[in-house]
């Protein structure tokens, strides 16, 4: 990721964070079992906790982002973590689907091709980074 990436996905990060998780959540996972129904058996039934679990953990790792290399201890136990939930590296591109969605549809017309390239750039780093350590 380039310096001015790290800085677009702070920035962009910064104002989803003025949206309650539980909508930011709604609409990510929405999306994802909506366009992967085969995944839904893989989360509990009741999703409310997931959704503030999933926020807390993408702005931990967006504010810890000025390093070059994204992968710290705590990403590679949550790597270890999502083996065991039965996640399959054929996974990361779907869920790297739907979470570029929710950003772009929660950042509306603010959204363009830079901020498209620096999430996915982040995205991937972070879906290598977790495959290669699962
Ligand atoms: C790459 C970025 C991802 C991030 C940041 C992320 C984040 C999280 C977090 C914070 C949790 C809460 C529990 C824990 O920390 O272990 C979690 C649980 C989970 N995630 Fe992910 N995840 C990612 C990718 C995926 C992918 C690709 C899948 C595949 C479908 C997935 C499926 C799950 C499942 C099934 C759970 C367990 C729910 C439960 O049983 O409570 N995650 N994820």
């Amino acid at each position: 990721m380039k310096p001015e990436q790290i800085k677009i996905v702070k920035k962009t990060w910064k104002i989803l964070m003025g949206v309650d998780p539980k909508i930011i959540g709604d609409a990510f996972y929405s999306k994802l079992f909506s366009d992967q129904p085969s995944i839904r058996k893989l989360f509990p039934h009741d999703m409310n906790q997931q959704y503030t679990k999933l926020v807390d953990m993408l702005s931990s790792i967006i504010m810890n982002l000025d390093h070059p290399y994204i992968v710290s201890p705590g990403i590679i136990a949550m790597a270890k973590r999502h083996s065991g939930y039965g996640v399959k590296p054929i996974h990361y591109a779907m869920v790297g689907n739907a979470l570029l969605w929710t950003l772009k549809e929660g950042l509306g017309t603010e959204w363009n091709q830079d901020i498209e390239e620096a999430w996915t750039s982040w995205y991937q780093t972070l879906a290598e980074a977790m495959i290669q350590n699962s």
